[in-house]
This record gives C-alpha cells, sequence and structure tokens, in this order.
C-alpha cells in the first residue's frame, strides 16, 4: 500500500513506460469452463472478518469465444455471475452463466449465432450481419436483490430473473407484467438508503429515437407488513419524453432528483443494419453539441408532480456517475468524464488497444444552481479513473469519501491496477494498489454493521492475478485502505463489470 499527499500541487509522477506487462493484462481475457458450488475459500493472507456477512455478487462476461470465434470487444460476452458468501470469517463461492435464450442456443450449436452490441459479428463477413437486427440479451451488466429475486441486467432488454442461493437461472422477468416484451430497463439502479422513510430502488428504462423516453420506476426493497407492501413492489413511476437521441447508461439520485446526463452524441444506424459494425459502434460525439442535464422531479421530493429540468451540461462524455446531492439551491452531481466517446473500431482486436489512444476518465463535480441554471464544474482528481462509489448510506446526500477504481500512474489512460480512497473535500487519497501484475475491478465499500463513521467497512474487490492467470478476492480496510485479506479463488473471472454486496 502507498499513502500518497493530498493531489492539490502534487506533481504528476508519471513512468515514461507503463508499469504493467500488456500479457498480464490480457490474459483475463478467456472463456469460464467451470461452474462451481459453494467451494469454500480460504485467506492467502491475512484473514476475513467474522463481521462480514452476507453475499458479495459480480456479473460480467464470461463467454468471449465460440467455435474458434472471438468477440470484438469483451461487452458482449454472455453474463456469468459468481457469488461469494461470507459467514463467521469463512466464505465459499458458486458461479452460474445466466441461462439466456441466446447463451443456450449458442451453447447447443457450439459456435455464434448472434451479433453483439459492441461489434460482435456472426462469422461470414457484412454479407451474413446484414439485416440481422436481432438483440442477444446477454444479461452481463449488473446483479442486484430485489425481494426474492437476484436480477442480472442488461440495460436494453428485460432483467434475467436468478435464484439468489442457488444462481439457478428462472428465466427472463418482466417484472409480474411492469415490463413489455423487449423492454428497456436499467443495468444501473440506484439504492435510495432511505431518503423518504423505507429504502427503495430507484431505476429506469429508456426509449430511444429522435426522441426519447425515460421511465423512472421506484420499488420497495424492504417489506411493510402495515402497508401492505411487499420487497420488489413498484411504488412509482413516471414519463418523460425528450428531445434528442439519448443514451443513458448511468444516473444518480437525491431525495428530489433524478438526474440524467444526455451526451451530445449522435447514432447512425446505417453500418449496424448493413452488418459493418456493432450497434454501439455507431454512435459518434456531434462535434459542437451541447449536452444536457435532465432532472426529473421524484415522486415523493420536494418537487414530485412537477416538469422535468433541462440545462446545459459540459462537454465530454459520461457512462458512469459517483453521486448527487442537494445543497440549497445547487444540485451537485459528480461523474466521471471522458473527452470523447472511447470506442473500439471495427479493424482493432480489443486485446491489443492501444491505451494511449483512448481518452481516460476523470472525476468532476459539477453544481448545477436551479435558479439561473448555470454550471460550475471542478475536477476532483487528475488519476485516470472508473467504478466509483460513496458508502451506500451517502447515496443522495453529501458524502466526505469515494472508492473507485485507477491507473497506477497519476496522470494518462492505461488499465486499472489500483483502489483509490478520495476525501472529497481535502482532496488527501490512500491508494492500494495491485500493480505490476494484478488488475482491479469495481470495488465496493461495504459499511461495517452498526458503524459510526462513513469510512469504517471494508472494500471488496476481485482482481484479476496475471502471475497466477486466476483471480483473487481482495478485502481492504475501507479507512486506511490496508490489506485485511486476500483470498485466491479457484476461478479465472475475465475482467468484469458491475455486482453488489447482499448484507445477511
Ligand atoms: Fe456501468
Amino acid at each position: 500500500m502507498s499513502v500518497a499527499p493530498p493531489a492539490a500541487g502534487s506533481a504528476a509522477t508519471a513512468p515514461a513506460v507503463p508499469g504493467y506487462d500488456r500479457a498480464d493484462w490480457a490474459s483475463s481475457f478467456r472463456n469460464v469452463g467451470l461452474e462451481l458450488d459453494d467451494v469454500p475459500l480460504q485467506a492467502a493472507r491475512g484473514a476475513i472478518p467474522p463481521e462480514l456477512q452476507g453475499t458479495l455478487y459480480r456479473n460480467g462476461p464470461g463467454r468471449l469465444e465460440r467455435g474458434g470465434t472471438w468477440l470484438h470487444h469483451p461487452f458482449d460476452g454472455d453474463g456469468m455471475i459468481t457469488a461469494i458468501r461470507f459467514e463467521a470469517g469463512g466464505a465459499s463461492l458458486r458461479n452460474r452463466f445466466v441461462r439466456t435464450e441466446g447463451w443456450l442456443a449458442e451453447e447447443q450449436a457450439g459456435r455464434v449465432l448472434y451479433r453483439g452490441v459492441f461489434g460482435s459479428q456472426k462469422p461470414g463477413g457484412p454479407l451474413a450481419n446484414a439485416f440481422d437486427l436481432r438483440l442477444k440479451n446477454i444479461a452481463n451488466t449488473h446483479v442486484v436483490r430485489l425481494g426474492d429475486q437476484l436480477l442480472a441486467l442488461w440495460e436494453a432488454a428485460e432483467p434475467h430473473a436468478l435464484d439468489p442461493d442457488t444462481l439457478e437461472t428462472r428465466g427472463l422477468s418482466r417484472l409480474d407484467g411492469l415490463l413489455k416484451p423487449g423492454e428497456a430497463f436499467s443495468a444501473h439502479p440506484r439504492f435510495d438508503p432511505g431518503h423518504h422513510g423505507a429504502p427503495r430502488m430507484v431505476t429506469f428504462g429508456v426509449k430511444t429515437g429522435p426522441r426519447s423516453t425515460i421511465r423512472l420506476m421506484e420499488f420497495a426493497t424492504e417489506d411493510d407488513v402495515a402497508a401492505g407492501i411487499k420487497a420488489g413492489d413498484l411504488l412509482s413511476e413516471r414519463s418523460d419524453t425528450f428531445n434528442g437521441f439519448a443514451f443513458l447508461h448511468d444516473f444518480a439520485i437525491t431525495p428530489d432528483w433524478a438526474v440524467f446526463l444526455q451526451n451530445a452524441i449522435d447514432f447512425n444506424p446505417l453500418p449496424f443494419v448493413l452488418g459493418q459494425k456493432g450497434a454501439a459502434q455507431c454512435l459518434k460525439s456531434r462535434p459542437g453539441g451541447q449536452a444536457k442535464f435532465w432532472l426529473i422531479p421524484r415522486d415523493s421530493g420536494a418537487f414530485a408532480g412537477q416538469a422535468p429540468r433541462i440545462i446545459d451540461a459540459p462537454d465530454g462524455f459520461v457512462f458512469h456517475h459517483l453521486n448527487a446531492w442537494q445543497e440549497q439551491q445547487e444540485l451537485v452531481v459528480e461523474s466521471i468524464f471522458y473527452s470523447d466517446f472511447p470506442s473500439i473500431g471495427p479493424d482493432t482486436d480489443f486485446r491489443a488497444v492501444d491505451f494511449d489512444l483512448l481518452p481516460e476518465g476523470l472525476l468532476e463535480q459539477c453544481r448545477i444552481n436551479l435558479a439561473d441554471g448555470t454550471v460550475r464544474t471542478n475536477r476532483l482528481s487528475e488519476r485516470c479513473c472508473e467504478f466509483a462509489m460513496v458508502n451506500p448510506e451517502r447515496e443522495g446526500l453529501p458524502a466526505r469519501f469515494a472508492w473507485m477504481a485507477v491507473a497506477e500512474r497519476e496522470t494518462g489512460n492505461d488499465p486499472l491496477q489500483a483502489i483509490k480512497k478520495l476525501d472529497l473535500i481535502s482532496g488527501e487519497r490512500q491508494v492500494w494498489s495491485a500493480s505490476p501484475r494484478g488488475f482491479v475491478s469495481e470495488p465496493l465499500m461495504v459499511p461495517r454493521p452498526g458503524a459510526s463513521s462513513e469510512d469504517d467497512g471494508w472494500v471488496l474487490c476481485v482482481v484479476w492475478n496475471g502471475a497466477r492467470c486466476a483471480s483473487d478476492l481482495v478485502i481492504l480496510a475501507a479507512a486506511s485502505m490496508a490489506e485485511v485479506a486476500v483470498v485466491e479463488l479457484p476461478l479465472a473471472i475475465p475482467h468484469g463489470l458491475h455486482g453488489s454486496f447482499v448484507p445477511a
């Protein structure tokens, strides 16, 4: 572990040559060949804290090649769920592919039958792919618990419901008839810790085109017997239509607002229709375009029932937000900005991608003045980052600390190799690094039961260990970023996407 000085005024100390071996990073891209059943785990270093009780669920692409055909982009890989259960200082691991219709059909055929959104094609070139506009719901982006279901999420279509204990796929879920067949359902729900009483899951679906409609939905996450409410019940919804094509991957919440950032981006579907590109490769930044914040009042907040607010947003492209909160007249939104939409062209092998040619993600704070519609922007860190979160109890509220995956170098774009705790007020940071041979995924901050301070708890992270060609689970002390335990997993999990922790 290294403890760095505050960001303000610190000199960039980027080495001329990146401190990692590309072969170590790329060795993660492989097929998962095992489905394990509650394999007991032991710490190789340190000890699993007995107070850490619950299940860490991770989702990500587990299948990257079929019949000799490699996917063009790992995000097109079939969703594979890993569950690591913690109990009384012990842990066990189970993993399962989501049995989607596409996965089952391709397993049986032994070859690629579908195109992928990020540019993966069926063998046979454009002629074999033209006019095949079917979407393969790959269920690979996030996994959350809602009521008695575990939901494997993929933003362009319905979730898949799984058994939270066995991970067996129950099937495509329309959430008791709430969703229409094929309806988009975001892979980025936000968990309101109880701004208006009981905790909620707030999420959305977006139907896009020349005009875009956002369906905002709020679900109960706990039973309320007196009110006749069960966990998983829909509590409220609203739909709002906006001008322009919307690519909305994530959003943020406060007690009063759902905050969306519409990137200035265009979609030209022709190369997709003609079999030359995947749909996501047809997204392109609109030069001189104006990004917008779309602020939708939440049903339980001070502006319930009112029309959305639309406010000009800064230049740049955003996939993920850190957090948002309200401060008198200001709505503060913290997001990871890219200078442009990062895309891998049709002729580039993702394993050979040149990181220097891709923009890095940088954490910025936007203070939106709701009285006059102006926005002030302030960069919070110069270090390339992704997958940032605050203590889940501070979601939608002012938070002092954030945890995020970062590159090892202070500046420039590189694979994510370290986890940083950032003090959002003082700029002080502490870094745990897996470099040179380790590569981190999304870190999850888990508060200690009964914690009295915001940074009391652990950070859980699945790390690709290039030396072992397998994955490790790393448990850090959230306050100090000291290593608490390293568990060498009996599984090689390709670089993943999102996950969640469900307390016991
Ligand atoms: Fe995401």
